[in-house]
């Protein structure tokens, strides 16, 4: 383990999520609320397997912060399951009655190649998509007018969850690492992550587009392109820290910032709290 002083911290927060949003409240954007919408409904299925892969390793750890950091890290996943569920329940199941949390195709597959591949290889992937989180949180915390114009709420949610996963991303790469994983399985797991995280993607992503018919408008071609591929371009920005993980010597907090981290933590935190009090305030009046 590289950085032992990292301290995983579970924040065990309720966001005040209503259901008042209009149904693009991705600041009216068709293809910014259907991506973001995308993640968080994938986000309970894939975050409940990584706490499957990484739980029965714990207990051999012998290292008390890698223990510590391993179950707050768990306890993280948990609750971001939790909060995107429920974030899925009132802003997105209303408006896509047919878009589900689990039984999709490519997650059946998945699960049967996650069993077939052994334990090396499931904790791999899970480095894999640990490493994909933490960039794609990184790029959004590094860069606040990717999140402008968003009600505070949901702001704070997603920056909540992109400052944990930045937090935690060097567990599972450590689990496995200490577990014997060598570079090859690595690689490998990077590769079946990629693969099926793409595929669960696409299956959230195309079921709105269709179900929108947004599919019809020229326009829509054009501003996907621009929101993944053009001048600032989602995808292209993150493809080169994605591919960093390829390289042999690769370790999750070579490309840290902890103290920009325990800042925005801590804001965090302040806000939350002054939500609480907020809300104390109107339920007493
Ligand atoms: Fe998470
Ligand atoms: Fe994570």
């Amino acid at each position: 383990m590289e950085n032992e002083t990292l301290l995983v911290l579970p924040r065990d927060i309720k966001f005040k999520i209503s259901k008042n949003y209009p149904k693009y409240w991705f600041n009216g954007s068709a293809i910014k609320t259907i991506h973001a919408n995308t993640l968080t409904s994938s986000i309970p299925f894939g975050e409940r397997f990584f706490v499957s892969c990484v739980l029965p390793h714990i207990k051999k750890l012998k290292n008390r912060t890698q223990k510590r950091n391993a179950l707050n890290f768990a306890k993280q996943e948990i609750n971001h399951s939790k909060e995107h569920y429920r974030f899925y329940l009132k802003l997105v199941k209303p408006h896509y009655p047919k878009l589900k949390v689990k039984n999709y195709l490519y997650q059946k597959i998945f699960a049967v190649i996650a069993v077939l591949v052994g334990s090396k290889i499931r904790l791999a992937m899970v480095a894999a998509m640990e490493h994909f989180t933490a960039v794609s949180g990184d790029l959004y915390l590094r860069h606040p007018e990717l999140l402008e114009g968003l009600d505070d709420n949901i702001k704070m949610l997603w920056q909540w969850h992109f400052i944990e996963e930045i937090e935690h991303k060097a567990v599972a790469f450590d689990i496995f690492h200490d577990s014997g994983g060598n570079y090859i399985q690595r690689v490998i797991g990077f590769f079946l992550s990629a693969f099926f995280l793409s595929m669960g993607f696409a299956s959230y992503y195309f079921h709105m587009v269709c179900y929108d018919k947004l599919y019809k408008s020229k326009q829509f071609y054009i501003d996907t392109y621009q929101f993944f591929w053009g001048k600032h371009g989602l995808i292209k920005r993150l493809v080169i820290p994605y591919l960093r993980y390829l390289l042999p010597r690769f370790h999750p907090n070579q490309y840290s910032h902890f103290e920009q981290l325990t800042q925005l933590s801590n804001e965090l935190m302040e806000i939350d709290r002054q939500l609480k009090e907020k809300y104390k305030a109107v339920e007493i009046s």
